[in-house]
């Protein structure tokens, strides 16, 4: 599909590829970018469900080989695409891509979360965490998490979040084990460097913990208390999952947002010209943890 670009957002990984920290067999020139939101522009012969004048979004674009969607059109294969339903705007689309779809794959494919039970996300205003907390909500769950200020703690809330801790000033095991006496069923660690001493404490017997980030990470691990508990660890890369997999997620993330249950946390929008500053923004919240962006950036062409 050719796909005139209508927005983008940017993502962690998109700050790894183009510094070389995480490496990949790439066209060149590369264009950067994992995730989009457009309209058809043309399609190829082998188009079977999409053409001229649809709305679609998608992501995984912009590694393993693929060219990104930082640019004005984008050629993405068909697979990887997906509707936007009606009255959800190209900018939500596009800011949900990626992280909706790691939630989805965490939670669902991972982490069997059931109903009623209780999940425990580190950073619930991230771009990540508030997918998170909202999928988790859909689900049924009992969703917990922490933020780095009362702000954010409300944005947290508002997100439907049952508990959310200000991680900064409030004591979080304490607040947690008194809200969960029987422990957390689902820890999902976003932190690049967990600390399995106090997760592995406040998880419930057969626990579930889900880690996705800190690839340099070498910390302790508690290997008593966790079998004894009969716990699990699930970790996984979201680019790795299959086209199927990917769409599986799509369908349940267009229903929600339908529905109005699943929103986009978009912290700003720039222009596509200021990509160089949103990716320096970027990687000074998620390396340098300054702690100035709540959510997505996204960027229109
Ligand atoms: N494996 C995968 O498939 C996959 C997919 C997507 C992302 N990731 C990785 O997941 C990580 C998060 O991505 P993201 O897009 O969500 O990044 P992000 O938007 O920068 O979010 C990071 C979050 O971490 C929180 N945080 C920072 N220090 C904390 C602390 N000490 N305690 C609790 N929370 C803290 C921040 O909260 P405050 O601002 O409130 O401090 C923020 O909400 C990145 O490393 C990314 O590479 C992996």
């Amino acid at each position: 599909m050719l796909v005139r670009v209508k927005a983008v957002s940017v993502n962690p990984i998109d700050t790894y590829i183009r510094s070389g920290t995480v490496a990949m067999t790439l066209p060149m020139p590369f264009i950067v970018g994992c995730d989009l939101a457009g309209v058809v522009e043309a399609t190829g012969p082998a188009a079977k469900q999409f053409k001229p004048g649809d709305r679609v979004w998608g992501s995984n674009q912009g590694l393993l080989g693929r060219q990104g969607t930082f640019a004005e059109f984008a050629a993405v294969e068909e697979g990887w695409l997906y509707p936007i339903p009606p009255g959800v705007s190209d900018e939500q689309a596009a800011a949900l891509a990626l992280v909706g779809i790691t939630a989805h794959l965490g939670l669902v494919r991972e982490a069997k979360l059931r109903s009623g039970e209780v999940l425990f996300v580190n950073g619930g205003s991230g771009g990540v965490g508030s997918a998170v907390v909202q999928i988790a909500k859909a689900l049924d769950a009992q969703v917990i998490t922490t933020a780095g200020s009362d702000e954010k703690a409300a944005v947290c809330r508002e997100l439907g979040a049952d508990l959310a801790i200000n991680y900064k000033v409030q004591d979080v095991d304490a607040t947690v084990k008194a809200f969960a006496p029987q422990g957390v069923n689902v820890w999902w660690e976003t932190l690049r460097e967990p600390n399995f001493d106090r997760s592995v404490a406040l998880l419930a017997p057969r626990g579930r913990m889900i880690l996705m980030a800190g690839r340099e990470a070498r910390p302790a691990f508690p290997v008593g208390p966790f079998y004894v508990k009969g716990c699990s660890l699930h970790g996984f890369a979201m680019f790795n999952a299959t086209p199927e997999e990917q769409r599986a997620a799509a369908t349940d993330i267009n229903h929600w947002t339908a529905a109005g249950k699943l929103r986009a946390r978009i912290d700003r929008i720039l222009p596509l010209s200021e990509a160089a500053a949103a990716h320096r923004l970027q990687e000074q919240n998620t390396l340098g943890r300054a702690g100035t962006l709540a959510g997505k950036i996204v960027l229109k062409p």
